[in-house]
């Protein structure tokens, strides 16, 4: 049973730069998504850690840290049902290099590091992400 959900997108430094945030704005909504919430920041490093810190132990943690706060992001609340899957099919695979044709990350990423789209990968953790950056 499909049921609606909010999940977390962000559009990463990558994309701010080349300025594609209108046109993946427009992909969620082609895809049936709502743009609840929505805010261009420019997080710190220290802001970065606490949201990434389930990757803490990782070997890019550090890099990707520096990465997310090296410039402005979008941060937004999207909105349908089976909203957390959905995203994450229409982002596709981490890698861009392994991500399907028409997947967000196919189309407009660079490399794994710049890989233009974060999107929340559980209902629990959606919930956390939004009160993370939308916690008014
Ligand atoms: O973003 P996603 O959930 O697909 O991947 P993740 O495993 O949660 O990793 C978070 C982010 O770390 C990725 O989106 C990449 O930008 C970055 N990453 C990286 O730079 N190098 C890796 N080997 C794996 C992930
Ligand atoms: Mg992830």
């Amino acid at each position: 049973m499909s049921k609606t959900e909010q999940t977390l997108s962000i559009i990463k430094p990558d994309a701010v730069e080349r300025n594609l945030q209108d046109q993946i704005k427009q992909e969620f909504k082609n895809k049936g998504f709502d743009i609840i919430r929505e805010k261009k920041i420019h997080i710190s490093k220290e802001e970065a850690e606490r949201f990434y810190k389930v990757h803490e132990s990782k070997p890019f943690y550090n890099d990707l840290c520096a990465y997310l706060s090296s410039g402005p992001i979008i941060v937004i609340t999207l909105q349908k049902e089976n909203a957390v899957i959905d995203n994450r099919k229409l982002m596709g695979a981490t890698n861009p290099r392994d991500a399907e044709e028409g997947t967000l990350r196919k189309k407009y990423g660079i490399s794994i590091d710049k890989n233009s789209v974060h999107g929340s990968d559980s209902i629990e953790n959606a919930k956390i992400e939004i009160e993370f950056f939308f916690n008014n």
